[in-house]
C-alpha cells in the first residue's frame, strides 16, 4: 500500500535516459517473476509468473529495439544514456519500505542476485547492441563507456563476494545441522 500510495517516477532527464532504463528494468522483472514463479513451488503462481514474465520479455524486446535505432541515429547520446542508466540502476520497489532488507533476502533465495543482475540482465542487451564495437562516439561516450566497463568489473567482484558468503552459510547450516 505504501508504495501504491507514494507512485513512482523515474525523474529521467530525458526520454533517450527513460528507454534507457526500461530496457533493463523489463528483462530483470521478466527474470525475477519467473524465478518468484520458481520459488513458490505451486503450480498455478508458477504459471500465473511464466504468463507475466512472457509479458515483460515483450515489453524489453520493445524498449531494446528503440535503443538499438538510437544508438544507430545518436550513437554517442545513446551510449551515454545506457552508461547512466547501468550505473544508477535501481530495481522497481526500491520504494517499499524495508527494501534493502527484503532484496537480501530476494537475492537468498536465488530470485534476484547480482549474478542475475549482470550475467542475465545487462549483459545480454548490452551484447546485443554491441556496446563495446561501437566506434565514432565522442569523447563523452567513450569515458561512459570506459565507466561502464569498470562498473561491470565492479558487479562481478561483488557478486562473487556473495556467491562465497552464501557458499559459507549453507556450508555452516549444514555443519550444524550435521
Ligand atoms: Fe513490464
Amino acid at each position: 500500500m505504501t508504495q501504491l500510495e507514494t507512485g513512482y517516477d523515474h525523474d529521467s532527464p530525458d526520454t533517450l535516459h527513460g528507454l534507457a532504463y526500461v530496457a533493463f528494468q523489463e528483462l530483470a522483472t521478466r527474470i525475477a517473476h519467473r524465478n518468484t514463479g520458481r520459488y513458490s513451488d505451486d503450480p498455478v503462481a508458477d504459471r500465473i509468473m511464466i504468463r507475466i514474465a512472457a509479458d515483460e520479455n515483450l515489453h524489453m524486446v520493445f524498449y531494446r529495439d528503440i535503443l538499438s535505432a538510437a544508438l544507430e541515429i545518436e550513437p554517442s547520446a545513446a551510449v551515454q544514456a545506457i552508461v547512466d542508466e547501468v550505473l544508477a540502476f535501481k530495481m522497481p520497489g526500491a520504494g517499499i519500505p524495508g527494501f534493502i532488507r527484503k532484496a537480501a533476502r530476494i537475492a537468498e533465495a536465488g530470485i534476484y542476485d547480482l549474478r542475475v543482475h549482470r550475467d542475465d540482465v545487462l549483459m545480454p542487451i548490452l551484447k546485443h547492441w554491441r556496446i563495446f564495437e561501437l566506434s565514432g562516439l565522442d569523447a563523452a561516450a567513450e569515458a561512459a563507456r570506459r565507466r561502464l566497463a569498470e562498473h561491470l568489473d565492479m558487479l562481478e567482484v561483488a557478486a562473487r563476494k556473495f556467491e562465497a558468503r552464501i557458499a559459507g552459510s549453507t556450508a555452516a547450516r549444514i555443519a550444524r545441522a550435521g
